[in-house]
């Protein structure tokens, strides 16, 4: 009698691991501007992801035929493609535990991200409303540039709709990290997996910091170190040059982005990831900079620490004397934009 007891509560507990297990690793992924030369990888990736059950695509045009096509990748998860009539955007976000953000236009040789802000401001500012509205309580990822602009947009929205939770919001920066870890690689021989690279700052030109002397290879100096920095904070015009006048970087910022939306979902499944992002940061607040990326470690509720620089060189510590000066205006166009333009 005692065995059958114990069976049946051992049998009861499996079950419920397995019920708990499900609905641990549920996910609804809303992609905004998901029929873009971003938006179509990511959400190709993201129906890779096994984590993800609900993948929502919203994009003014061209999102139903790209759900309709990724639906048919074997994974069980479903997948439905949403423009603005009919409610789209309210059904695309509601019940999302991410959402993740690349509306907006790209750049053309000869521009910088900041000459993308009289466009994509509103774009964001729009679809951050449609966030407060129809899910507060998402994790939500900015992939829009400038993105240290559209970051302190996106809060100023939330703050102004009461819904402001400075632990969900990010600013994605993931690519910057992957480039440096490819670049390192290149630079040394060795594989890119093996090669963290911490970057902090910002998400554009010198606002770009990487913190060579904290990863495999302290040693790399004086003009390797100089063109390995450059070529970091200046890959993105590398694309861009390449794409001559058909846009910026797409592929690998998609796989940027499903990494980072993998991050944040295995956190949320009680997996801690650290890794850096654009969040609203202690820092460097005391001298005015309300954002800042260095590394986050994301749990369950959001960027639960935010880690400080650590020991960096005097050559690393130049670089980010430079990005706070440019970090700093960045930050305030955003914020007068909403102010401005609610
Ligand atoms: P794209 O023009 O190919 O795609 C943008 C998509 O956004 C289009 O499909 C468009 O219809 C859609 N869109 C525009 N306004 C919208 C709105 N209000 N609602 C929904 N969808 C809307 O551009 P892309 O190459 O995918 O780049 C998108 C953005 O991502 C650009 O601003 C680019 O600078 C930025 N970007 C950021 C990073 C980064 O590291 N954070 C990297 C690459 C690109
Ligand atoms: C990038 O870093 O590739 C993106 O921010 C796109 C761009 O404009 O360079």
């Amino acid at each position: 009698y005692t065995m059958v007891l114990l069976t049946r509560s051992a049998f009861s507990t499996v079950q419920r691991r397995a019920f708990s297990s499900t609905s641990a690793t549920a996910y609804k992924v809303a992609v905004l501007g998901a029929a873009g030369g971003i938006g179509q990888p990511l959400s190709l990736l993201l129906k890779l992801n096994d984590k993800v059950t609900d993948l929502a695509l919203y994009d003014l045009r061209g999102a139903p035929g790209v759900a309709a096509d990724v639906s048919h990748v074997p994974a069980n998860s479903t997948v439905t493609g949403y423009l603005p009539d009919n409610g789209g955007l309210e059904k695309a976000l509601t019940g999302a535990d991410v959402v993740v953000i690349p509306a907006g236009i790209p750049r053309k040789p000869g521009m910088t991200r900041d000459d993308l802000f009289n466009t994509n401001a509103s774009i964001v500012r729009d679809l951050a409303k449609a966030v407060a509205d129809y899910a507060p309580k998402a994790f939500t990822c900015i992939i829009s540039n400038p993105v240290n602009s559209t970051v302190p947009i996106v809060s100023e929205v939330f703050k102004s709709k009461g819904v402001y939770d400075p632990k969900r919001l990010f600013g994605v920066t993931t690519l910057d990290v992957l480039r440096a870890s490819r670049f390192i690689s290149q630079v040394k021989g060795t594989k890119p997996e093996d090669e963290p690279v911490t970057v902090v700052g910002g998400h554009s030109g010198v606002t770009i910091v990487p913190l060579i002397s904290q990863s495999n290879h302290p040693d790399i100096s004086g003009e390797t170190l100089d063109a390995l920095t450059h070529r970091i904070q200046f890959g993105g015009d590398e694309v861009v040059k390449a794409k001559d006048g058909a846009g910026s970087a797409t592929l690998s910022m998609a796989q940027a982005a499903a990494r980072f939306t993998n991050s944040l979902l295995s956190s949320l499944s009680g997996t801690p990831v650290t890794e850096p992002t654009f969040v609203d940061s202690p820092l460097f607040k005391s001298e005015g900079i309300e954002f800042f990326a260095s590394k986050v470690t994301l749990g369950p509720s959001g960027a639960e620490t935010i880690h400080d620089l650590g020991s960096i060189s005097p050559y690393e510590e130049k670089l980010v004397e430079a990005c706070k000066v440019d970090l700093k205006k960045n930050i305030a166009k955003g914020i007068t934009f909403v102010k401005e333009n609610p």
